[in-house]
Protein backbone atom coordinates (compact mmCIF):
# COMPACT_ATOMS: atom_id res chain seq x y z
CA UNK A 1 0.00 0.00 0.00
CA UNK A 2 0.84 3.65 -0.92
CA UNK A 3 1.26 5.91 2.39
CA UNK A 4 -1.07 8.63 0.94
CA UNK A 5 1.14 12.32 0.18
CA UNK A 6 -0.92 14.60 2.55
CA UNK A 7 -2.32 17.40 0.17
CA UNK A 8 0.24 20.26 0.47
CA UNK A 9 0.06 23.68 0.80
CA UNK A 10 2.17 25.75 -1.57
CA UNK A 11 3.47 28.89 0.01
CA UNK A 12 4.67 30.34 -3.51
CA UNK A 13 7.26 32.52 -1.31
CA UNK A 14 9.21 29.51 -0.44
CA UNK A 15 9.63 28.08 -4.17
CA UNK A 16 9.59 30.79 -6.88
CA UNK A 17 12.56 32.58 -4.92
CA UNK A 18 15.15 29.67 -6.69
CA UNK A 19 14.35 30.42 -10.53
CA UNK A 20 11.85 33.27 -10.57
CA UNK A 21 11.96 37.25 -9.62
CA UNK A 22 8.52 38.10 -8.75
CA UNK A 23 9.10 41.64 -8.49
CA UNK A 24 9.37 40.79 -12.78
CA UNK A 25 5.84 39.68 -12.86
CA UNK A 26 4.22 43.34 -13.30
CA UNK A 27 6.79 43.66 -16.37
CA UNK A 28 5.88 40.12 -17.96
CA UNK A 29 1.91 40.58 -17.01
CA UNK A 30 1.54 40.87 -20.59
CA UNK A 31 1.18 37.16 -22.70
CA UNK A 32 4.52 36.08 -24.40
CA UNK A 33 2.16 35.54 -27.78
CA UNK A 34 -0.32 37.80 -29.25
CA UNK A 35 -3.95 37.01 -28.30
CA UNK A 36 -5.28 37.93 -31.83
CA UNK A 37 -2.61 35.58 -33.35
CA UNK A 38 -5.40 33.05 -32.57
CA UNK A 39 -8.33 33.49 -33.84
CA UNK A 40 -10.63 31.58 -31.31
CA UNK A 41 -9.13 33.69 -28.79
CA UNK A 42 -9.42 37.32 -30.85
CA UNK A 43 -13.05 36.09 -31.24
CA UNK A 44 -13.75 35.56 -27.59
CA UNK A 45 -11.99 38.43 -25.85
CA UNK A 46 -13.78 37.57 -22.32
CA UNK A 47 -12.67 34.11 -22.33
CA UNK A 48 -9.66 32.81 -20.05
CA UNK A 49 -8.31 29.82 -21.44
CA UNK A 50 -6.70 27.73 -18.97
CA UNK A 51 -6.73 24.38 -19.52
CA UNK A 52 -3.84 23.92 -22.21
CA UNK A 53 -2.29 20.59 -20.73
CA UNK A 54 -5.46 19.35 -22.18
CA UNK A 55 -5.16 21.13 -25.43
CA UNK A 56 -3.93 24.53 -26.50
CA UNK A 57 -5.75 26.88 -29.20
CA UNK A 58 -4.24 27.14 -33.03
CA UNK A 59 -2.86 30.32 -33.97
CA UNK A 60 -3.91 31.56 -37.42
CA UNK A 61 -0.71 30.42 -38.91
CA UNK A 62 -1.33 26.77 -38.37
CA UNK A 63 -5.14 26.87 -39.56
CA UNK A 64 -3.65 28.61 -42.91
CA UNK A 65 -0.37 26.40 -43.21
CA UNK A 66 -3.36 23.53 -43.32
CA UNK A 67 -5.79 25.32 -45.30
CA UNK A 68 -2.80 26.24 -48.09
CA UNK A 69 -1.82 22.62 -48.07
CA UNK A 70 -5.57 21.85 -49.41
CA UNK A 71 -5.61 24.55 -51.65
CA UNK A 72 -1.99 23.54 -53.55
CA UNK A 73 -0.89 20.32 -52.96
CA UNK A 74 -3.71 17.85 -51.60
CA UNK A 75 -2.95 14.06 -52.85
CA UNK A 76 -2.26 10.81 -51.17
CA UNK A 77 1.30 10.66 -50.95
CA UNK A 78 3.73 8.10 -51.83
CA UNK A 79 1.31 6.75 -54.24
CA UNK A 80 1.12 9.08 -57.44
CA UNK A 81 3.83 9.31 -60.23
CA UNK A 82 1.92 12.62 -61.19
CA UNK A 83 3.13 16.13 -59.89
CA UNK A 84 0.75 17.22 -57.15
CA UNK A 85 1.32 13.68 -55.37
CA UNK A 86 4.73 14.57 -55.00
CA UNK A 87 4.07 17.91 -54.06
CA UNK A 88 1.96 16.12 -51.20
CA UNK A 89 5.22 13.29 -50.62
CA UNK A 90 7.37 16.31 -50.36
CA UNK A 91 5.15 18.29 -47.74
CA UNK A 92 4.84 15.40 -45.51
CA UNK A 93 8.50 14.80 -45.70
CA UNK A 94 9.34 18.43 -45.77
CA UNK A 95 7.30 18.88 -42.27
CA UNK A 96 9.06 15.98 -40.60
CA UNK A 97 12.39 17.45 -41.05
CA UNK A 98 11.08 20.55 -39.68
CA UNK A 99 9.29 18.91 -36.59
CA UNK A 100 12.65 16.87 -36.17
CA UNK A 101 14.52 20.20 -36.24
CA UNK A 102 12.25 21.76 -33.36
CA UNK A 103 12.69 18.32 -31.15
CA UNK A 104 16.18 18.50 -31.33
CA UNK A 105 16.44 15.50 -33.34
CA UNK A 106 19.69 14.90 -36.02
CA UNK A 107 17.85 11.69 -37.44
CA UNK A 108 14.48 12.93 -39.07
CA UNK A 109 13.83 9.19 -40.06
CA UNK A 110 13.51 8.18 -35.89
CA UNK A 111 10.84 10.62 -36.15
CA UNK A 112 7.77 8.49 -35.93
CA UNK A 113 4.14 10.02 -36.54
CA UNK A 114 1.11 8.61 -34.55
CA UNK A 115 -2.17 10.36 -33.81
CA UNK A 116 -0.39 11.37 -30.59
CA UNK A 117 1.39 10.78 -27.23
CA UNK A 118 -1.02 7.65 -26.29
CA UNK A 119 -0.76 6.11 -29.93
CA UNK A 120 2.89 6.66 -29.67
CA UNK A 121 3.61 4.88 -26.33
CA UNK A 122 1.01 1.35 -27.39
CA UNK A 123 3.77 1.37 -30.50
CA UNK A 124 6.23 0.93 -27.87
CA UNK A 125 4.70 -1.45 -25.28
CA UNK A 126 3.15 -3.59 -28.72
CA UNK A 127 6.12 -3.78 -30.82
CA UNK A 128 9.63 -3.54 -28.55
CA UNK A 129 7.61 -4.41 -25.27
CA UNK A 130 6.18 -8.03 -26.51
CA UNK A 131 9.09 -8.52 -28.34
CA UNK A 132 11.52 -7.92 -25.01
CA UNK A 133 9.73 -7.95 -21.73
CA UNK A 134 9.45 -11.93 -20.49
CA UNK A 135 8.47 -13.64 -17.90
CA UNK A 136 10.82 -12.28 -13.89
CA UNK A 137 11.57 -8.87 -16.16
CA UNK A 138 10.57 -5.86 -14.29
CA UNK A 139 8.77 -2.64 -15.72
CA UNK A 140 9.51 0.41 -13.23
CA UNK A 141 6.46 3.69 -14.00
CA UNK A 142 6.16 6.25 -11.87
CA UNK A 143 3.21 7.29 -9.79
CA UNK A 144 3.07 10.40 -11.30
CA UNK A 145 2.27 8.87 -15.10
CA UNK A 146 -0.47 9.51 -16.80
CA UNK A 147 -2.68 6.66 -17.88
CA UNK A 148 -1.65 6.53 -20.80
CA UNK A 149 2.09 5.73 -19.57
CA UNK A 150 0.93 3.66 -17.14
CA UNK A 151 -1.84 1.15 -18.38
CA UNK A 152 -0.08 -0.15 -21.47
CA UNK A 153 3.02 -1.49 -19.45
CA UNK A 154 0.95 -2.96 -16.66
CA UNK A 155 -1.04 -5.03 -19.75
CA UNK A 156 2.09 -6.06 -21.11
CA UNK A 157 3.85 -6.70 -17.63
CA UNK A 158 0.23 -8.89 -16.50
CA UNK A 159 0.53 -10.59 -20.59
CA UNK A 160 4.31 -11.64 -20.80
CA UNK A 161 4.49 -12.36 -16.36
CA UNK A 162 6.50 -9.40 -15.50
CA UNK A 163 6.76 -7.29 -12.47
CA UNK A 164 4.82 -4.20 -12.58
CA UNK A 165 6.31 -1.75 -10.02
CA UNK A 166 5.77 2.24 -9.31
CA UNK A 167 8.08 4.56 -8.43
CA UNK A 168 6.69 6.44 -5.66
CA UNK A 169 7.05 10.55 -4.64
CA UNK A 170 7.98 12.71 -1.95
CA UNK A 171 5.54 14.49 -0.01
CA UNK A 172 5.63 17.78 -2.21
CA UNK A 173 4.53 15.80 -5.48
CA UNK A 174 8.13 14.98 -7.13
CA UNK A 175 9.38 11.63 -7.60
CA UNK A 176 11.12 10.25 -4.88
CA UNK A 177 14.64 9.44 -6.84
CA UNK A 178 15.92 7.35 -4.43
CA UNK A 179 12.93 5.18 -3.99
CA UNK A 180 13.25 4.56 -7.88
CA UNK A 181 16.96 3.96 -7.58
CA UNK A 182 16.05 1.25 -5.20
CA UNK A 183 13.26 -0.21 -7.75
CA UNK A 184 15.70 -0.64 -10.80
CA UNK A 185 17.64 -3.98 -10.65
CA UNK A 186 19.14 -6.37 -12.94
CA UNK A 187 16.04 -7.58 -13.96
CA UNK A 188 14.46 -4.08 -15.07
CA UNK A 189 13.74 -3.93 -18.66
CA UNK A 190 11.64 -0.80 -18.50
CA UNK A 191 11.72 2.80 -17.07
CA UNK A 192 8.57 4.60 -18.58
CA UNK A 193 8.55 8.18 -16.51
CA UNK A 194 6.87 11.70 -17.76
CA UNK A 195 8.79 14.41 -18.34
CA UNK A 196 6.44 16.17 -16.98
CA UNK A 197 3.17 15.29 -14.70
CA UNK A 198 -0.06 16.72 -16.39
CA UNK A 199 -1.74 16.48 -13.39
CA UNK A 200 0.60 18.44 -10.85
CA UNK A 201 3.12 19.80 -12.90
CA UNK A 202 5.77 18.44 -11.39
CA UNK A 203 9.20 18.19 -13.63
CA UNK A 204 11.34 14.84 -14.01
CA UNK A 205 15.18 15.12 -13.82
CA UNK A 206 15.36 13.24 -16.85
CA UNK A 207 18.89 13.06 -16.79
CA UNK A 208 18.88 11.23 -13.70
CA UNK A 209 16.69 8.73 -14.30
CA UNK A 210 18.69 7.76 -17.75
CA UNK A 211 21.84 7.57 -15.62
CA UNK A 212 19.93 5.11 -13.34
CA UNK A 213 18.46 3.07 -16.04
CA UNK A 214 21.24 3.21 -18.31
CA UNK A 215 23.28 1.13 -15.28
CA UNK A 216 21.03 -1.51 -15.99
CA UNK A 217 21.08 -1.61 -19.73
CA UNK A 218 17.24 -0.85 -19.57
CA UNK A 219 15.22 0.95 -21.98
CA UNK A 220 14.07 4.33 -20.52
CA UNK A 221 10.51 5.55 -22.08
CA UNK A 222 9.66 9.18 -21.68
CA UNK A 223 6.03 10.85 -22.27
CA UNK A 224 6.63 13.89 -23.25
CA UNK A 225 3.27 15.25 -24.03
CA UNK A 226 3.45 17.86 -21.51
CA UNK A 227 7.28 18.39 -22.05
CA UNK A 228 7.97 19.47 -25.58
CA UNK A 229 5.38 22.10 -25.36
CA UNK A 230 6.96 24.05 -22.93
CA UNK A 231 10.68 23.34 -22.33
CA UNK A 232 12.95 24.12 -25.01
CA UNK A 233 13.84 20.14 -25.74
CA UNK A 234 16.69 18.66 -27.54
CA UNK A 235 15.54 15.02 -27.68
CA UNK A 236 18.70 13.82 -29.00
CA UNK A 237 20.59 15.29 -25.96
CA UNK A 238 18.05 13.71 -23.07
CA UNK A 239 19.84 10.66 -23.90
CA UNK A 240 16.81 8.77 -23.50
CA UNK A 241 15.47 5.58 -25.56
CA UNK A 242 11.74 6.83 -26.07
CA UNK A 243 10.29 10.10 -26.25
CA UNK A 244 6.66 10.58 -26.89
CA UNK A 245 4.75 13.85 -28.19
CA UNK A 246 1.50 15.25 -28.89
CA UNK A 247 0.97 18.54 -31.54
CA UNK A 248 -2.30 19.87 -30.27
CA UNK A 249 -0.86 20.12 -26.43
CA UNK A 250 1.90 22.40 -28.95
CA UNK A 251 -0.33 24.66 -30.53
CA UNK A 252 -0.51 21.92 -33.51
CA UNK A 253 -4.09 20.40 -34.93
CA UNK A 254 -5.69 17.04 -33.27
CA UNK A 255 -4.70 13.80 -34.14
CA UNK A 256 -0.57 14.23 -34.65
CA UNK A 257 1.97 13.55 -32.74
CA UNK A 258 4.67 11.19 -32.65
CA UNK A 259 7.68 9.19 -31.33
CA UNK A 260 11.11 9.51 -31.39
CA UNK A 261 13.54 6.54 -30.81
CA UNK A 262 16.73 5.53 -31.34
CA UNK A 263 17.49 4.13 -34.71
CA UNK A 264 18.34 0.74 -33.77
CA UNK A 265 15.84 0.20 -31.84
CA UNK A 266 13.03 1.00 -34.30
CA UNK A 267 14.67 -1.06 -36.81
CA UNK A 268 15.04 -4.21 -34.37
CA UNK A 269 11.50 -3.80 -33.66
CA UNK A 270 8.49 -5.53 -35.41
CA UNK A 271 6.26 -2.95 -37.35
CA UNK A 272 3.16 -2.04 -34.82
CA UNK A 273 0.29 -1.84 -37.82
CA UNK A 274 0.26 -4.02 -41.15
CA UNK A 275 -0.59 -2.27 -44.06
CA UNK A 276 -0.19 -0.20 -47.09
CA UNK A 277 3.14 1.27 -47.29
CA UNK A 278 4.90 -0.02 -44.52
CA UNK A 279 5.96 -2.87 -46.40
CA UNK A 280 9.07 -3.68 -49.35
CA UNK A 281 8.20 -6.73 -50.89
CA UNK A 282 4.83 -8.65 -50.30
CA UNK A 283 5.46 -12.08 -51.10
CA UNK A 284 2.67 -14.99 -50.97
CA UNK A 285 3.85 -16.28 -47.57
CA UNK A 286 6.02 -13.76 -46.70
CA UNK A 287 6.43 -9.97 -46.07
CA UNK A 288 9.27 -7.67 -45.74
CA UNK A 289 9.15 -4.26 -44.43
CA UNK A 290 9.89 -0.88 -45.30
CA UNK A 291 12.92 1.38 -44.12
CA UNK A 292 12.63 4.00 -41.21
CA UNK A 293 10.13 6.11 -40.58
CA UNK A 294 7.33 4.23 -43.12
CA UNK A 295 7.51 0.34 -41.29
CA UNK A 296 5.57 2.02 -38.62
CA UNK A 297 3.41 4.27 -40.45
CA UNK A 298 0.78 1.98 -42.40
CA UNK A 299 -2.13 3.39 -44.44
CA UNK A 300 -2.64 6.90 -45.84
CA UNK A 301 -0.62 8.88 -44.19
CA UNK A 302 -2.09 12.31 -42.25
CA UNK A 303 -0.53 15.11 -43.96
CA UNK A 304 -2.52 18.12 -42.69
CA UNK A 305 -1.32 17.40 -39.32
CA UNK A 306 2.48 17.16 -39.90
CA UNK A 307 1.94 20.43 -41.51
CA UNK A 308 0.01 22.28 -39.36
CA UNK A 309 2.10 21.03 -36.76
CA UNK A 310 5.34 22.29 -38.82
CA UNK A 311 3.68 25.45 -38.55
CA UNK A 312 3.00 25.15 -34.73
CA UNK A 313 6.57 24.64 -33.92
CA UNK A 314 7.72 27.48 -35.57
CA UNK A 315 5.64 29.70 -34.27
CA UNK A 316 6.71 28.59 -30.57
CA UNK A 317 10.34 28.90 -32.13
CA UNK A 318 9.69 32.72 -33.01
CA UNK A 319 8.25 33.41 -29.54
CA UNK A 320 11.89 31.54 -28.21
CA UNK A 321 11.42 28.25 -26.26
CA UNK A 322 13.35 29.16 -22.93
CA UNK A 323 10.68 32.37 -22.48
CA UNK A 324 8.00 29.77 -22.43
CA UNK A 325 8.67 28.13 -19.10
CA UNK A 326 10.03 31.08 -17.90
CA UNK A 327 6.52 33.21 -18.82
CA UNK A 328 4.35 29.92 -17.76
CA UNK A 329 6.04 29.91 -14.32
CA UNK A 330 5.44 33.56 -13.94
CA UNK A 331 1.75 32.83 -14.01
CA UNK A 332 1.86 29.97 -11.86
CA UNK A 333 2.99 31.74 -9.23
CA UNK A 334 1.12 34.44 -9.44
CA UNK A 335 -1.78 31.72 -9.13
CA UNK A 336 -0.36 29.84 -6.42
CA UNK A 337 -0.07 32.69 -4.06
CA UNK A 338 -3.31 34.33 -4.82
CA UNK A 339 -5.08 30.72 -4.52
CA UNK A 340 -3.08 29.35 -1.46
CA UNK A 341 -4.68 32.84 0.24
CA UNK A 342 -8.33 31.92 -0.16
CA UNK A 343 -9.51 29.60 2.73
CA UNK A 344 -10.47 26.36 2.13
CA UNK A 345 -8.07 25.57 -1.08
CA UNK A 346 -4.95 23.68 -1.28
CA UNK A 347 -2.61 24.28 -4.13
CA UNK A 348 -1.05 20.49 -4.94
CA UNK A 349 2.25 19.91 -5.78
CA UNK A 350 5.65 21.05 -5.63
CA UNK A 351 7.24 24.81 -5.25
CA UNK A 352 7.31 26.59 -8.20
CA UNK A 353 11.13 25.53 -9.38
CA UNK A 354 10.36 22.32 -10.02
CA UNK A 355 7.18 22.82 -11.90
CA UNK A 356 5.59 23.89 -14.90
CA UNK A 357 2.53 26.01 -15.72
CA UNK A 358 0.27 23.55 -14.08
CA UNK A 359 -1.75 24.63 -10.92
CA UNK A 360 -3.77 21.57 -9.50
CA UNK A 361 -6.23 22.88 -6.47
CA UNK A 362 -8.81 21.85 -4.65
CA UNK A 363 -11.92 23.58 -2.21
CA UNK A 364 -12.91 22.31 0.58
CA UNK A 365 -16.54 21.09 0.66
CA UNK A 366 -17.04 21.92 -3.54
CA UNK A 367 -15.88 19.23 -5.39
CA UNK A 368 -14.14 19.78 -8.35
CA UNK A 369 -16.62 19.50 -11.26
CA UNK A 370 -19.14 21.82 -9.32
CA UNK A 371 -16.40 24.39 -9.33
CA UNK A 372 -15.50 24.10 -13.30
CA UNK A 373 -19.00 24.36 -13.98
CA UNK A 374 -19.35 27.89 -12.09
CA UNK A 375 -15.57 29.05 -13.12
CA UNK A 376 -17.15 28.14 -16.98
CA UNK A 377 -19.72 31.14 -16.35
CA UNK A 378 -17.41 33.40 -15.46
CA UNK A 379 -15.45 32.54 -18.67
CA UNK A 380 -12.85 30.40 -17.09
CA UNK A 381 -12.13 27.59 -18.64
CA UNK A 382 -10.45 24.94 -16.51
CA UNK A 383 -10.30 20.98 -16.13
CA UNK A 384 -11.71 19.20 -13.42
CA UNK A 385 -11.39 15.18 -12.27
CA UNK A 386 -8.73 13.39 -12.13
CA UNK A 387 -6.76 13.92 -15.34
CA UNK A 388 -5.80 10.68 -16.23
CA UNK A 389 -3.65 10.24 -13.51
CA UNK A 390 -5.82 7.62 -11.26
CA UNK A 391 -3.07 5.93 -9.59
CA UNK A 392 -1.97 9.67 -8.47
CA UNK A 393 -4.93 10.67 -7.48
CA UNK A 394 -4.80 8.08 -4.91
CA UNK A 395 -1.49 8.89 -3.58
CA UNK A 396 -3.14 12.93 -2.85
CA UNK A 397 -6.06 11.01 -1.29
CA UNK A 398 -8.35 12.74 -3.34
CA UNK A 399 -10.86 11.76 -6.23
CA UNK A 400 -9.93 14.29 -8.25
CA UNK A 401 -8.69 18.44 -8.67
CA UNK A 402 -9.57 21.72 -10.29
CA UNK A 403 -6.41 22.40 -12.67
CA UNK A 404 -5.47 25.51 -14.28
CA UNK A 405 -2.74 25.14 -16.97
CA UNK A 406 -1.03 27.82 -18.15
CA UNK A 407 0.44 28.76 -21.87
CA UNK A 408 1.74 31.06 -23.95
CA UNK A 409 -1.76 33.16 -24.87
CA UNK A 410 -2.10 33.26 -21.09
CA UNK A 411 -1.67 36.65 -19.07
CA UNK A 412 -2.10 38.02 -15.38
CA UNK A 413 -5.35 38.78 -15.99
CA UNK A 414 -6.22 35.10 -17.02
CA UNK A 415 -4.86 34.47 -13.63
CA UNK A 416 -6.48 37.17 -11.43
CA UNK A 417 -9.87 36.22 -13.21
CA UNK A 418 -9.37 32.15 -12.24
CA UNK A 419 -8.95 33.43 -8.35
CA UNK A 420 -11.82 35.89 -8.48
CA UNK A 421 -13.58 33.25 -9.29
CA UNK A 422 -12.94 30.75 -7.05
CA UNK A 423 -13.48 33.23 -4.57
CA UNK A 424 -16.72 33.93 -5.76
CA UNK A 425 -17.44 30.30 -5.19
CA UNK A 426 -16.24 30.10 -2.22
CA UNK A 427 -18.31 32.59 -0.73
CA UNK A 428 -21.44 31.07 -2.86
CA UNK A 429 -20.94 28.09 -1.16
CA UNK A 430 -20.36 28.85 1.86
CA UNK A 431 -23.51 31.01 1.81
CA UNK A 432 -25.66 27.82 0.62
N1 LIG B 1 -3.83 14.51 -21.08
C1 LIG B 1 -4.71 15.63 -21.18
C2 LIG B 1 -4.85 16.37 -19.89
O1 LIG B 1 -4.02 16.27 -19.03
C3 LIG B 1 -5.99 15.31 -21.82
O2 LIG B 1 -5.80 17.08 -19.75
Amino acid sequence: MTAPIRPTVVTARDGRTAVINIGGLDAEQSALARRSDFPLLAANPRLHYLDSAATTQKPAAVLEAIQRYYETSNANPHRGAYALSAAATEAYHDSRTRIARFLGVADADTVIFARGTTEALNLVTSSWGRTNVKAGDRIVVTRLEHHANFVPWQVLAHEAGAEFVIAELNADGTLDMNGLASLINAKTKVVAFGHVSNALGSINAVAEIVALARKVGALTVCDGAQGAPHINVSVDSLGVDAYAFSGHKMLGPMGIGGLVMRRELLEAMPPYQMGGDMISHVGDQHTTWNVLPHKFEAGTPNVEGPVGLAAACEYLTSLGMDRVIEHERLLAARAMEKLSAIPGVAVLGPAIDKRGGVVSFTLDNVHPHDLSQMLDADGVCVRAGHHCAQPLMRALDVHATTRASFYVYNDAADVDALVESVDAARKRFAGA
